[in-house]
């Protein structure tokens, strides 16, 4: 079915952004490049290191872009900057457009509510509803129901001759974390393990319409059944964090249906979505690299530097953004108002100025944790602690359960921009 919305929420968009980035891409604009350009996708990193080679900022049609650790860092705590375009705000045709377009039936994860582009005074109303259930205390108390988690899924791998780490593992374990924590029932995480799937190149910006369809489709389709799910939780609370919001009482913090679809979902899908990239990026990385696992063996108190240098390496959120509130004058250049600053963490996560030898992988680096990987400033991601005691857990487990454990033909990467993963990972478990 073509809808008329739907089209107008993609031309906005990323029709538009696709147009301009196709010609300026032909004139050697890196920024451009890296958005249309599939085959630095596979190794982004020569690319950021062709525009550190061109300065701390640097400028193109759609804006500016940064692989600079400590301009990419005063940025994201900047106030000068907001993220997300603000729509709402902006004058002209386009805005009405953008914001007739807006269906709370289809709300991705950049979509206004979503936490991820809003602004205090909502911002810091929605995250302060969240947050307590993702403070370090909150969620080292999970650590010995992930590690049951990690052991009966792994119990599956055993005396198989060859798996498919993803789909067993690696998804498996955030996908039911996550579902534990906000109240979704067994049977439905294969169907949001699959919206994850189709939904991921929601994040990038230049989609073509056909890649834009099947994200839209995902979108639609989770919004249903977490209209659903809700509906489900308010005649039959549990104590997961989503009954909790879903009964706030009604003291000006209660969140109407798109605000509570908006945080639910994003923190739902950002709490598996992500993770999945952790795990399987740190297996091939401890498996590319032997000797690392041999210090992880002998030394297991390196295990939760170890994954900070995973993040640190193959940062799993590669890209973000930010835009100008006013005209802004950064590393000597002037941001007009509303330019668009890219931050490229991968690239900042590599920068020689911060990180001594940055292309190698060294479980024991001991400022792994300066990494920009969970962002930095109102934005910093709310799940780093969950992610950080599923890395450890997820990835520990398995590498001493299956000491033998190799990798099989037939690895994929994941095609998407922002997010840099493995979308399947056969493994021999061995003995
Ligand atoms: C390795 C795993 C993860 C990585 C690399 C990651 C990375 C990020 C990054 C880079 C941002 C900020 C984006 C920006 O500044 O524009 C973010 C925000 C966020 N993350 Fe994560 N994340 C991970 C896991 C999780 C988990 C497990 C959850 C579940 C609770 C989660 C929930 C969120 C939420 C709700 C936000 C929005 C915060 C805000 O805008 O205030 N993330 N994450």
């Amino acid at each position: 079915m073509i809808r008329p919305r739907a089209i107008a929420r993609w031309a906005v968009q990323h029709g538009l952004v696709r147009l301009v980035a196709q010609r300026a891409a032909k004139t050697g604009d890196l920024q451009a490049t890296s958005l249309i350009d599939l085959a630095h996708r596979a190794d982004p990193y020569p690319l950021y290191e062709r525009v550190r080679a061109r300065g701390r900022l640097v400028p193109g049609r759609l804006g500016h872009v940064t692989v600079d650790h400590a301009l990419v860092s005063e940025v994201l705590r900047s106030e000068d900057f907001r993220a997300g375009s603000n729509e709402d705000a902006a004058p002209g045709p386009l805005a009405t457009i953008a914001r007739w377009s807006r269906e709370p039936r289809a709300l991705g994860p950049i979509d206004p509510p979503s936490l991820l582009v809003i602004e205090p005074p909502d911002h810091t109303r929605y995250r302060r509803l969240v947050s307590k259930v993702f403070t370090a205390r909150a969620v080292e108390a999970l650590r010995p129901r992930v590690q049951v988690l990690a052991h009966e899924l792994l119990d599956q791998l055993d005396g198989r001759a060859e798996v498919e780490l993803v789909d067993a593992y690696a998804s498996r374990l955030p996908v039911t974390v996550i579902s534990e924590i906000l109240g979704v029932r067994p049977q439905d995480q294969e169907m949001l393990l699959s919206y994850g799937r189709e939904g991921a190149p929601s994040l990038d910006v230049g989609l073509s319409w056909r890649q834009y369809k099947r994200v839209d489709t995902a979108a639609r389709g989770f919004q249903s059944w977490l209209g659903g799910h809700l509906e489900q939780l308010r005649r039959h609370p549990g104590d997961d964090l989503l009954s909790q919001l879903v009964h706030l009482e009604d003291d000006g913090q209660r969140l109407d249906d798109t605000e509570l679809r908006a945080v639910a979902g994003l923190v739902l899908a950002a709490g598996f979505e992500t993770t999945v990239n952790l795990l399987g990026s740190g297996t091939v990385l401890l498996l590319g690299h032997p000797e690392q696992s041999s210090r992880l063996r002998d030394d297991p108190a390196l295990w939760p530097t170890a994954v900070e240098e995973v993040l640190r390496y193959e940062s799993p959120v590669q890209v973000t953004a930010r835009f100008a509130l006013r005209e802004t004058v950064l590393a000597e250049r002037t941001v007009p108002k509303g330019g668009l600053v890219v931050t490229m963490l991968g690239g900042a996560n590599r920068d020689p100025k911060v990180f001594e030898h940055p292309d190698h992988f060294d479980v024991g680096r001991v400022n792994a944790r300066d990494h920009l990987a969970f962002s930095a400033g109102r934005h910093f991601c709310l799940g780093a602690a969950l992610a950080r005691l599923e890395g450890e857990v997820g990835l520990r487990t398995l590498i001493d359960r299956f000491p033998d454990l190799a990798l099989a033909p037939g690895a994929a990467r994941t095609t998407t921009r922002v997010l840099r993963g493995w979308e399947r990972l056969p493994v021999r478990p061995g003995a």
